[in-house]
C-alpha cells in the first residue's frame, strides 16, 4: 500500500480536535467523512470548520471560493458504519477514554476494508493498547496533533512494536502531502515527545513558583521573551549547539543538582485544583480570567500562529 491508495479519509469525533483534523484533509483536496455521536455534534463540527475557513480567508491564507469548495468535500454522519466502510485512512479523535477508544477501534476493524489504516489522536494512550482488540495491529498508529490542528504544523507519528514500516510510511507521506510536518516517534512512551517536554518545563515552573524564586507571571514573562522566542526558530539541540556542548556541560554540572526531579505531582498543582483555581475554565488560576482577557489571549495566540503560517507559506514559494 502507498499514499496513492488513500482517497477517502474518515475522522471519528467532531470536537475541538476532530473538526480541525477533518478541515486539514478537506483543504488539501481529500474527501472526508466526519462522524460524531449525534447529527447535532457533526453539524456543530462542520460550523466550526466554516468559521475557521472564514478566518483563513480574512487572513489571506485561503481564497473566498475555497470555503464552499472545502466544505463540499466533508460529509457528516452519526453512523460509524457510513463513515468507515469506504475509508482508506481513519483518524479517531473521540474523548480521552481508553475503553471507548478500544471499542471504537474494534468496531472500525469490522467495518473498514482490510487495507484501512486506523490512527488515534490520543494524548495519553499507547497505539498497542488502543488497537489491542483488532485483527490489524500492523495498521495502527497514533497521529498526535497539537491544538489548534489547523494552525500548528506538527503531527507526531507514534508506532507500536506491531505497527508496520509500510503503515508508518503511508502516514508520513500523507501528512507531508497535506502540508503537515510529521515527526516519527519510534517507541510508544507516555507523553510521546512534545507533551513530555512540556511536562518537564511545567514541573520546573511549578517548583520555581512554590520555592518563591519567581511569580507565575514572571516565569511566563521570562519564557515568552527569551528562550520561548528562540525555540520557535531552532529546537533545543540546535540552540545548544550554537553555544557548544562544553559550555553547556559546565553550566549544567551545578544547575542539575538544584533542578526539580520529583516523580510526584507538585503539591502546588494539587492545591490549585482542590481550590478550583483551574485557569480559564473557572475564571481563576495564577491569573484572573475575565471574558475580555480570555478573548485577548486567544486572539493574540491565533494572530501569532496565523502570522507564522503565512511566513512558512511565503518561505516555501
Ligand atoms: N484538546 C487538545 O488540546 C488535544 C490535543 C491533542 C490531542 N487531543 C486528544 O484528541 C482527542 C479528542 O479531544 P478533543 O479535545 O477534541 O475533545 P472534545 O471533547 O472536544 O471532542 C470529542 C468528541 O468526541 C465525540 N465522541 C464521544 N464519544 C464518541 C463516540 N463513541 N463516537 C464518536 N464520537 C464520539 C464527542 O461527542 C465530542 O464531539 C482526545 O483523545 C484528546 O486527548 C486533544
Amino acid at each position: 500500500m502507498t499514499i496513492d491508495d488513500i482517497q477517502q479519509i474518515a475522522v471519528i469525533g467532531a470536537g475541538l480536535m476532530g473538526h480541525g483534523i477533518a478541515q486539514e484533509f478537506a483543504s488539501a483536496g481529500y474527501q472526508v467523512r466526519l462522524h460524531d455521536v449525534s447529527q447535532a455534534q457533526v453539524d456543530a463540527g462542520i460550523e466550526r470548520i466554516r468559521d475557521n475557513l472564514h478566518l483563513f480567508v480574512e487572513n489571506e491564507l485561503a481564497e473566498p471560493d475555497q470555503v464552499d469548495e472545502t466544505l463540499s468535500r466533508i460529509h457528516g454522519s452519526d453512523q460509524l458504519e457510513t463513515v468507515g466502510r469506504d475509508a482508506d485512512f481513519v483518524i479517531e479523535a473521540v474523548i480521552e477514554s481508553l475503553p471507548l477508544k478500544q471499542e471504537v477501534f474494534r468496531q472500525l476493524d469490522q467495518i473498514c476494508p482490510p487495507h484501512t489504516i486506523l490512527a488515534s489522536n490520543t494524548t495519553a494512550q499507547m497505539p498497542s493498547q488502543i488497537g489491542a482488540f483488532t485483527q490489524r495491529q500492523d495498521k495502527i498508529l497514533n497521529t498526535h496533533y497539537f491544538n489548534p490542528p489547523y494552525l500548528i504544523p506538527l503531527v507526531e507519528l507514534i508506532r507500536s512494536p506491531k505497527t508496520s514500516d509500510e503503515t508508518l510510511q503511508v502516514a508520513y507521506d500523507l501528512m507531508v502531502k497535506i502540508g503537515k510536518t510529521p515527526a516519527i516517534i519510534q517507541k510508544e512512551v507516555p507523553g510521546f515527545v512534545g507533551p513530555r517536554l512540556q511536562a518537564a518545563v511545567i514541573r520546573e515552573a511549578f517548583s520555581i513558583v512554590e520555592r518563591g524564586i519567581a511569580t507565575a507571571e514572571d516565569v511566563d514573562l521570562v519564557v515568552r521573551n527569551s528562550f520561548g522566542r528562540r525555540l520557535s526558530v531552532a529546537g533545543p539541540f540546535q540552540v545548544f549547539e550554537l553555544a557548544g556542548w562544553d559550555l553547556v556541560l559546565a553550566a549544567f554540572e551545578e544547575l542539575y543538582k538544584d533542578l526539580n526531579s520529583a516523580s510526584e505531582i507538585n503539591p502546588l498543582l494539587r492545591e490549585m485544583v482542590e481550590a478550583d483555581k483551574l485557569g480559564v475554565k473557572s475564571g481563576d488560576g495564577f491569573y484572573e480570567w475575565t471574558p475580555e482577557k480570555i478573548d485577548e489571549i486567544r486572539d493574540r495566540m491565533n494572530r501569532t500562529l496565523i502570522h507564522r503560517l503565512k511566513e512558512d507559506a511565503g518561505s516555501e514559494t
